[in-house]
């Protein structure tokens, strides 16, 4: 896969299975179930967002359901995201409960959270839950390239997407050109370092430049690199700001810039350190 996989408006991007995701989506990791989570969400679409990404060890997928609801959205218009909790036995009946909880028939995408226990043993109920119609698409997160090949090795579906911390400062090269010959999309969580990289001067300078937040450069970047960007926030002047990111174009400089600022030396894991 590559980048001219990206749709005409630029803001989608076609899938290995054929499903449409678009690229921008609201992370709701740490935000809080009730309340935060129904206001960030609402906000949200009514920002026009049409991606909110969940997951069952977030605990916040039935505010994620009420606020979808409560939108007047058309479900069919909006692209869900719910993540496997590995700790758990079975995907599939795991699937059930996430659709209960989010008072949906299906979720457009399901991954695995991170490959606690291994890469593979996880995948067979992922297909099942596709199969049963609970998941659209069906993919994985925090997976290294080992990761990836040993489940590609053993998949009859394979991962539409993978799903890492990246940015500019977390800039996977490695990964992400074996996710790509393996046709998987890269979905980039913390792309604003939860907060911390907003503060980097070469980020303030190139926003500045554009008369932009570093938020929204950031997120450009991702944007321009193909990459489906997630960012979180619970306020609502960020979260319409971190979606108005359609409307200027960094340049070549500005994006080699910033691919610069890589401190992972281009790895092929998906993270620094494993928590599990
Ligand atoms: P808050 O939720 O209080 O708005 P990441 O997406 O990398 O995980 O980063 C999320 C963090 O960045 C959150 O702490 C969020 O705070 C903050 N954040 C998100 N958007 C913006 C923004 N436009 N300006 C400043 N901080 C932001």
């Amino acid at each position: 896969m590559t980048r001219t996989e990206v749709t005409a408006n630029g803001r989608a991007r076609r899938l290995v299975d054929g499903n449409e995701i678009p690229l921008l989506g609201l992370g709701v990791w740490q935000v809080d179930d009730g309340r935060e989570c129904e206001d960030a969400v609402r906000w949200a679409l009514e920002a026009g967002y049409r991606h909110i990404d969940t997951a069952q060890a977030y605990g916040n997928e039935a505010s994620v359901g009420k606020a979808l609801r409560d939108s007047g959205v058309p479900r069919e218009n909006v692209f869900i995201t719910t993540k496997f909790f590995p700790g758990h036995k079975d995907p599939e009946a795991e699937a059930q409960r996430s659709l209960e909880r989010l008072g949906v028939e299906y979720v457009d995408l399901y991954i695995i959270h991170w490959p606690q226990g291994g890469p593979t043993w996880a995948w067979d109920g992922m297909q099942r839950a596709q199969e049963r119609g609970y998941a659209r698409s069906i993919g994985v997160s925090n997976f290294s390239v080992a990761e990836l090949d040993e489940l590609l090795a053993v998949a009859d579906t394979q991962p539409a997407v993978n799903q890492v911390q990246f940015s500019p400062f977390e800039f996977r090269r490695g990964l992400l050109d074996a996710c790509e010959q393996r046709g998987v999309a890269i979905e980039a969580y913390s792309p604003l370092g939860t907060g911390r990289h907003l503060e980097d001067a070469a980020v303030g300078e190139l926003a500045e430049r554009h008369g932009r937040t570093p938020a929204q450069v950031l997120i450009r970047w991702a944007v321009q690199r193909g990459l489906i960007v997630l960012p979180k926030s619970t306020h609502r002047t960020r979260i319409e700001q971190n979606g108005q990111v359609f409307d200027f174009t960094l340049s070549d400089d500005d994006v080699a810039a910033l691919d610069a600022l890589d401190r992972t030396g281009n790895t092929e894991r998906a993270l620094e350190r494993k928590w599990w």
